[in-house]
C-alpha cells in the first residue's frame, strides 16, 4: 500500500488522474470502477478537463459502477447512475451504454446482483478502482462487519452512514435503507486502486485503514492485503 500525502484534494485529483490517463492511453478498451461521494469530484473534474483541452478520450472504455440505494425511482437525482453521469460520463466522451451500475430497482436483487458480477467479469475486471471511504471506514457501502470476502449484494445502511449522507437529499429520512454494493471480494480483484480521503472527519478511517489491525471492523483495512493500492490523502486525513 503506497501512501501519499499531498496539498490538498486538488493536488490528490491530479494524481488519480495521471494513472488513469496512463490506463486509457495504453489500453483504450480499459476497465474504470466509479465512484461516487464528494471524494472523487476533483479526479472527475480533472479527467473531464483533460478530456476538453488535452483530447484524452474514452470512447472504448467501460465503466462499473461501486454501488447504488435500493428503491429510488430511475432518473432520481440522488441515484447514483445519475450522480455518476452528471460528475463524469456527460462530461467526457465515454458511451452511456457502457457505464453500469447495480439495479437498485430489480424485483429480484439477488439476480441482478449476480448479473453485475458477471457482466464486471465479461469485462475483463476492473483496471483502476476508485474509491472514497466512510467516516466509518465503509467502501463502496460496505459497513463494518462486511465480510472481507462478500461480493455484489443488498445492504443496510447504518444511522452513522445515513446521517453522512443526508446532506445529498432534501430531507434525512428521505435517504434510503438500503442499497447494493459491490463486495469488499469484488473491490479486491481490481488490479489498481486508487483512494482518496481529504478532511479531519477522515483521519479515524484513514488510519484503522493503513495501520490496521485487517479487520470486517474497518472494512477499508482489507485493501492491506492488494497487491497495488494507492492512497491519496491531505494532511487533515493523515493527522491520527
Ligand atoms: C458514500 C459512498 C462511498 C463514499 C462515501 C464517502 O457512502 N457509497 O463510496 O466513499 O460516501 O463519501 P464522501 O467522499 O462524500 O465523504
Amino acid at each position: 500500500m503506497e501512501v501519499v500525502i499531498l496539498s490538498g484534494k486538488e493536488e490528490a485529483g491530479a494524481l488519480a488522474a495521471d494513472a488513469i490517463e496512463a490506463l486509457f492511453r495504453a489500453k483504450p478498451d480499459g476497465v474504470l470502477g466509479l465512484a461516487t461521494g464528494s471524494s472523487p469530484l476533483p479526479i472527475y473534474d480533472e479527467l473531464a478537463r483533460r478530456h476538453q483541452e488535452q483530447g484524452l478520450s474514452f470512447t472504448r472504455a467501460q465503466g462499473f459502477a461501486l454501488d447504488e440505494y435500493v428503491g429510488l425511482v430511475s432518473g432520481h437525482p440522488q441515484s447514483y447512475r445519475e450522480v455518476l453521469r452528471r460528475e463524469f460520463t456527460e462530461r467526457v466522451d465515454i458511451d452511456p451504454d457502457r457505464v453500469h451500475a447495480p439495479d437498485g430497482t430489480a424485483t429480484d436483487i439477488g439476480q441482478a446482483c449476480a448479473a453485475y458480477e458477471a457482466a464486471i467479469k465479461a469485462a475483463g475486471g476492473v483496471d483502476v478502482q476508485i474509491l472514497g471511504i466512510g467516516t466509518d471506514g465503509h467502501i463502496g457501502f460496505n459497513e463494518p462487519v462486511s465480510s472481507l470476502a462478500s461480493r455484489t449484494r443488498i445492504k443496510t445502511l447504518t444511522e452513522q452512514t445515513r446521517q453522512d449522507n443526508a446532506r445529498f437529499f432534501d430531507a434525512a429520512e428521505e435517504v434510503p435503507h438500503h442499497v447494493v454494493t459491490q463486495g469488499l471480494g469484488t473491490i479486491m480483484e481490481a488490479r489498481h486502486i486508487l483512494l482518496i480521503a481529504t478532511g479531519a472527519q477522515k483521519a479515524g478511517a484513514v488510519q484503522a485503514l493503513v495501520e490496521g489491525p485487517v479487520s470486517a471492523l474497518c472494512p477499508a483495512s482489507v485493501l492491506q492485503l492488494h497487491p497495488h493500492v494507492t492512497v491519496l490523502i491531505d494532511s487533515a486525513s493523515a493527522g491520527q
